[in-house]
């Protein structure tokens, strides 16, 4: 039997222990959650603790370390187990600067002719702000490092933007994330998510699929990390994603290969769909969350060759087969989420909820009560069906969410929208 370690706490870890779980492999999650606690092994180190990563590793003796998250990834993570033999799925430091910073992925994607927005890289407030200022149109200013969402404005004028400089450039709201800011055109259309999973040289393609980044329905108010997701998108055909494969992946891959920090592990671009053109709107060197719900649900056969023939360096073996034509996954959040939010409140329910044919439902962010689990995060509680058709996922999805009481409770009822025939 396999030993995998996976690296975070969030419900796609849970996807990602209950896919490898389903699979036939003894899972160990670090922190993992509540909800990953029921049907695997949890261990208290933090997802960017390298050290206590490491020598929770090297104690399980494990076959394979899965890491889930950005931060340890960008510190290097893979590295340092790469270093002691042990099998790492992710990309090295060096490959994860495609996540960590957006003035390096911007000017790589120059580099390789890649579809992008038109962008300028500042690390002077005042120059950033004359730019703006002499636009006049629509600008987007994006902090350049890690920023857990946080690190975007899409700005209707320039006083917005001016407004999302002073705050990242200036004002450091989130820290040295703000030193460089990347600020480029607006862009219009869909937008996809779309992952490979590479072994540094070749890749394996998942299903595209569509995530919900604002709090409300008809994508209105602040962003959040998803409010849920579906797969697959109608806006991504067969001759889309074709572009996707040619355009983005592959040059993508290829660059990494010839810049001496070949690609291993699960590669997202997020894209916007111009006119039917994809135009990428940024990398994430790991699997996106709740795209990866909908993703492990519906992969057919056993994942385990997946991961572990990318951490070491031969995909040549893997078939991609999808058992599940469709997966819609509806996020449930805390009162106030994306701002502060309470914890500690009831979650009922859940039983229920897995009873709807189709479901299953991933913690987010729970832990264990008195009498049940108790709501701990913004986004609590990841609630994933599979269909034969999406109207079909998603009626499972929602009965179930539906099913599911906690005071304060925030739900999108339009996920999916672009793609279903019948509101739920
Ligand atoms: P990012 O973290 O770079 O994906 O940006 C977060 C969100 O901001 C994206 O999901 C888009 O909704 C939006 N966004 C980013 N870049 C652009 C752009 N060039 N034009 C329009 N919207 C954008
Ligand atoms: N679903 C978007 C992300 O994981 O970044």
């Amino acid at each position: 039997m396999k030993r995998i370690l996976v690296v975070g706490s969030g419900a796609r870890e849970h996807a990602l222990v209950w896919r490898l779980t389903r699979d036939g492999a003894e899972v160990h999650a670090a922190p993992g959650n509540a909800g990953i606690a029921e049907i695997g092994a949890v261990h208290a180190v933090a997802a960017d603790d390298l050290d206590a990563q490491v020598a929770l590793a090297q104690r399980l003796k494990v076959d394979l370390v899965i890491v889930g998250p950005e931060a340890p990834l960008v510190a290097g993570l893979v590295d340092r187990l790469s270093a002691l033999g042990i099998a790492a799925f992710g990309p090295s430091k060096a490959a994860a600067r495609l996540e960590g910073s957006k003035a390096f992925s911007k000017d790589f994607m120059v580099r390789y002719g890649i579809p992008t927005a038109g962008h300028r890289t500042f690390t002077d407030v005042e120059e950033a702000l004359a730019f703006v200022r002499a636009a006049q149109r629509p600008l987007v200013v994006k902090a350049d490092g890690l920023a857990a969402g946080k690190g975007v404005v899409v700005a209707k004028d320039a006083d917005e933007a001016a407004d999302a400089i002073e705050r990242f450039g200036r004002a450091r709201e989130l820290g040295d994330a703000g030193a460089t800011l990347v600020i480029e055109e607006t862009l219009v259309g869909p937008e996809v998510s779309y992952h490979v999973v590479a072994d540094g040289t070749r890749y394996v393609a998942l299903a595209p699929a569509q995530d919900h980044k604002r709090i409300f329905d008809g994508d209105r108010g602040p962003n959040t990390g998803g409010m849920g997701a579906y797969s697959p998108p109608p806006m991504v055909d067969a001759e889309v994603e074709r572009k996707i494969r040619e355009r983005v992946i592959e040059p993508t891959l290829r660059g990494c290969a010839a810049e001496g920090f070949p690609f291993r592990g699960a590669l997202f671009v997020g894209l916007m769909i111009v006119d039917g053109e994809p135009m990428v709107l940024e990398y994430n060197t790991r699997f996106g969350d709740p795209e990866t719900e909908c993703l492990m649900t519906r992969w057919g056969g056993s994942a385990i060759p997946l991961f572990e023939g990318a951490a070491k360096g031969d995909l040549s073996a893997v078939q991609t087969t999808w058992d599940a034509p469709a997966s819609l996954c509806v996020v449930l959040a805390s009162e106030g989420y994306p701002g502060a939010y309470p914890k500690g409140r009831p979650i009922e329910g859940l039983e229920r909820a897995a009873e709807v044919a189709g479901v299953v439902v991933f913690h987010a962010g729970t832990a264990r009560g008195e009498g049940g689990f108790v709501t701990a995060g913004g986004r609590v509680l990841a609630v994933t069906a599979t269909g034969v058709t999406l109207d079909e996922a998603a009626d499972r999805a929602y009965a179930a969410a539906d099913r599911i009481r906690f005071e304060g409770k925030q739900v999108r009822r339009d996920i999916g929208w672009q793609a279903r025939r019948t509101p739920s």
